[in-house]
């Protein structure tokens, strides 16, 4: 056990158990309100806390975390994706960084099957048509969809989300493609049955559906350009439950209105939690408000996992979720 209680801030409202838990063990401020904490906020958080556990609301910039005090030692995020905090910043004042993934891997995997499904299917216009008192009666020819089943997936990053979708991608009985840095070892390519593509723009030509499942660094960026978008077939769909920035969003709107692509069904956007208004028009596109990870098991084990990389961090080891800058 640490010898005292560190001083921990927690920037927004987590489940109760996890709250509960971080007060029992930490000196915990908490944000009963939930409101999104301002620049100065944050500010001031970074020069009290010992250990700041933020989420991706919070913007930590190079400038903020250089104006952190001497005590602070630990930046533990309440998410997987870090590209909210500058992590070389932070490192090179010697704070350590540290991030929550694994948890949240299956329910992001989930619900990036039901964003493909919704988009190929046409669930929420569907859905939309019997509220509003528009079912008049069945017609043969009447909300056709297309068959997701014997379809290509191009998975775009086969990290741990990447995977967990293929696993879920077989069981529909789609083709199993993807595009990462490097390949999988062979022994996940063939229970996968996936096939590589080193060419993300060749892999973008020949796919049903694309899926955006890689992290955003600065690499990552418009990974998905309007020269890439503009590769794929006009009756693709593409998905993204990663961040929004990976894709030319303005460039996908253009698109999908020309039907240069079919659908999009998109829980990120490029400016969260602003929305092209051309994109609110679309109907086929099927839009979240960022809620992959939300389930209730999911947000509190992301929050165990905020309290175990704390707490080992206290007890002078190295916390099992360390981000390491190099590694972006
Ligand atoms: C989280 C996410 O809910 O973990 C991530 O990277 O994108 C979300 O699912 C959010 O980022 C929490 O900070």
């Amino acid at each position: 056990m640490p010898a005292r209680k560190p001083k921990v801030i927690v920037t927004r409202k987590l489940p109760d158990q996890v709250e509960t838990r971080m007060r029992e063990l930490f000196d915990t401020e908490l944000n009963l309100t939930d409101a999104p904490m301002s620049r100065e906020a944050l500010a001031s958080a970074l020069q009290r806390a010992e250990v700041l556990a933020p989420t991706i609301t919070d913007k930590l910039d190079a400038e903020l975390i250089a104006g952190a005090g001497s005590q602070l030692k630990l930046i533990a995020n309440f998410g997987a994706g870090v590209d909210h905090i500058d992590v070389k910043a932070a490192t090179d004042r010697g704070v350590t960084v540290t991030n929550t993934p694994g948890v949240l891997t299956e329910d992001t995997a989930d619900l990036t099957v039901a964003l493909m499904m919704a988009v190929s299917r046409r669930l929420v216009e569907g859905a939309n048509i019997v509220r509003s008192g528009g079912f008049t009666g069945w017609s043969p020819t009447w909300m056709m969809g297309r068959r997701i089943s014997g379809k290509r997936l191009g998975i775009v990053g086969m990290g741990r989300i990447g995977q967990a979708l293929a696993r879920r991608g077989r069981a529909f009985g789609l083709q199993i493609h993807y595009h990462n840095r490097k390949p999988v070892s062979p022994r996940i390519a063939e229970e996968l049955g996936a096939t590589y593509w080193e060419s993300l723009d060749q892999m973008m030509a020949r796919m049903d559906i694309i899926s955006v499942n890689c992290p955003h660094t600065p690499a990552t960026y418009h990974l998905l350009s309007a020269r890439r978008l503009k590769l794929m077939q006009p009756h693709a769909i593409i998905v993204n439950t990663a961040r929004g920035e990976i894709i030319d969003e303005d460039a996908l709107v253009e698109l999908l209105a020309q039907g240069a692509i079919a659908g999009a069904g998109l829980d990120v956007f490029e400016h969260e939690p602003h929305i092209n208004p051309k994109l609110l028009k679309l109907a086929n596109a099927v839009l979240l408000p960022h809620m992959s990870s939300a389930t209730i098991e999911g947000r509190i084990d992301m929050g165990e996992k905020v309290i175990v990389n704390i707490h080992t961090f206290m007890d002078g080891h190295k916390p099992p979720d360390r981000v390491i800058a190099s590694m972006l």
